[in-house]
């Protein structure tokens, strides 16, 4: 049977990995007239992930050209480090990942203190009893549903039972925390994601592609999912 996610509104956001960075501010501004509820903003550092992509430059220059929440993913060892100085540059999120942060309660209170949401992001290789300590003091839990590092990589379909598991847990420690999902969500793969429990999710690919606008991508993505709750 799939659960209801406490909030009753799924939220979308691109990652804009995904966008064509000669355009940037070109394709943000479409993703924000076509609705999304977000954006999603990929930190690699060639190091915790075996690529590098953008940082603190670049958020700052989104930060001056967007209204849209911007959702900082940092896969980059030792993460707190950093977060003060992405809350500064624009970030209305920061998540880290557990597998980086080993006094992942100092860097999420660090978060929340420095005006931001505070998140925590799992590889599909990390047990869900990673975070549950944590819990309490997270705004969202991210779970990886590729391994990190790339856009445009095929949906892990193992994740959706640890999607469920976390779901379970959300609602029992922290019904307000966001369960978010990342990695080859597209419309064959958002629906069983959102039944599992997923309520916030992230797509690069499926949102940002030479196929179609981001408003159609993004019209199918809702069609996909309303398509299944009406079954
Ligand atoms: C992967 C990144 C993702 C990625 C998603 O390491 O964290 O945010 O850009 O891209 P798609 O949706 O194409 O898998
Ligand atoms: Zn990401």
């Amino acid at each position: 049977m799939s659960r209801q996610p406490s909030h009753d509104r799924v939220l979308f956001g691109p990652s804009i990995l995904s966008a064509d960075f000669l355009k940037l501010g070109e394709d943000v501004a479409e993703a924000e007239r076509a609705g999304v509820d977000y954006l999603h903003f990929d930190v690699m550092d060639g190091n915790f992930v075996p690529n590098i992509s953008i940082g603190i430059p670049v958020l700052e220059a989104l930060h001056r050209g967007t209204t849209l929440p911007i959702d900082v993913h940092l896969m980059i060892v030792e993460p707190a480090r950093w977060v003060e100085a992405f809350v500064a540059a624009g970030a209305t999120s920061v998540t880290i990942h557990v597998e980086a942060a080993p006094h992942l309660h100092r860097d999420l209170e660090t978060i929340t203190a420095a005006g931001a949401g505070a998140g925590v992001a799992l590889n599909p290789a990390t047990s869900l009893s990673a975070i549950e300590e944590v819990l309490p003091f997270a705004a969202q839990v991210l779970v990886m549903t590729v391994d990190p590092g790339f856009g445009g990589q095929t949906f892990i379909t193992a994740m959706l039972d640890k999607v469920r598991r976390l779901r379970q847990m959300i609602d029992d420690v922290n019904p307000l925390c966001r369960l978010q999902v990342d990695g080859g969500i597209n419309d064959q793969t958002i629906a069983p994601m959102v039944a599992a429990g997923a309520d916030k999710i992230v797509a690069g690919s499926a949102l940002y592609n030479d196929r179609q606008s981001v408003a159609e991508a993004l019209a199918g993505l809702r069609s996909a999912l309303a398509a299944t709750e009406r079954r």
